[in-house]
């Protein structure tokens, strides 16, 4: 079964961008921003694990996600950490270097979980592809990381966990629904799709927006501008004779 597998490798989308991640993390500032970010985010999973346990009827589950939850916050603290260390040695520039976000999230997706409202089953199939997801990052992060090793060490020890947390919820979720486990996957699968898919459309839309706005200030404003022009040099300059008896109306100017 797959939770059998003691570590999960990255995905081909993961290592294909393995260049690119290297670049991202080359430079000190921005890991510093990144692993504050991910601070951020695992604390906020964390938040939301609990309240999960909370909700949650089963007792195991409940005992697995306070755990769950608690690594999460240690995650927080082992990424806060890191970064304060970083910043001592070299102290934030004033003008941030480029974050690349997109390119190297934090790789839970956690912040898309809505805990209330949702069964057991489908918690578990949309943490278990978090944590997948995650695992296959850090795994490239730790990978890209050789000229730092505390920080490599960082994320050596929270890849551990996470490959736990992948396991763990795979293995519950064929506990609690031991015939449909897979269709919840996919269902999880298909609803990460279609979050991504907005994600990117509301991105593309951005930059289209740009765009379209960019293309009018220069293509349709210039002939407006030059008409403008050409009516003030119409316009006679200073004041002007008005014949009697022509400014006498009240619902017009002359
Ligand atoms: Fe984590
Ligand atoms: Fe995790």
């Amino acid at each position: 079964m797959d939770s059998a597998r003691p570590h999960e490798r990255p995905t081909a989308f993961d290592r294909m961008l393995t260049p690119v991640h290297r670049w991202v993390w080359s430079d000190t500032e921005r890991r510093v921003q990144k692993l504050l970010r991910f601070s951020e985010t695992e604390t906020d999973g964390g938040r939301d694990i609990l309240r999960a346990a909370e909700v949650t009827s089963d007792p195991l589950l409940r005992r697995l996600y306070l755990e769950h939850a608690i690594d999460e916050f240690r995650h927080g603290v082992l990424f806060r950490h890191r970064a304060a260390a970083l910043l001592k040695v070299s102290p934030s520039r004033s003008n941030p270097a480029f974050q690349g976000d997109w390119l190297t999230s934090g790789g839970h997706g956690l912040d898309d979980l809505q805990v209330d409202g949702e069964s057991d089953s489908d918690m578990l199939a949309f943490l278990h592809l978090s944590e997948k997801s995650a695992a296959s990052r850090f795994t490239v992060y730790r990978d890209v990381m050789r000229h730092d090793p505390p920080t490599r060490a960082v994320f050596e020890e929270i890849l551990h966990d996470e490959t736990f947390h992948m396991n763990y919820t795979l293995t519950q979720l064929a506990r609690v629904e031991p015939k449909r486990h897979r269709r919840h996957l996919w269902r999880a699968r298909l609803s990460r799709l279609w979050k991504a898919y907005l994600r990117l459309a509301t991105g593309l839309a951005g930059i289209l927006g740009s765009m379209l706005l960019t293309i009018q200030y220069f293509v349709l404003l210039p002939p407006f501008a030059w008409l403008a022009k050409r009516a003030a040099r119409r316009e006679l300059s200073g004041w002007t004779i008005v014949s009697p008896g022509a400014s006498e109306s009240l619902d017009r100017q002359y």
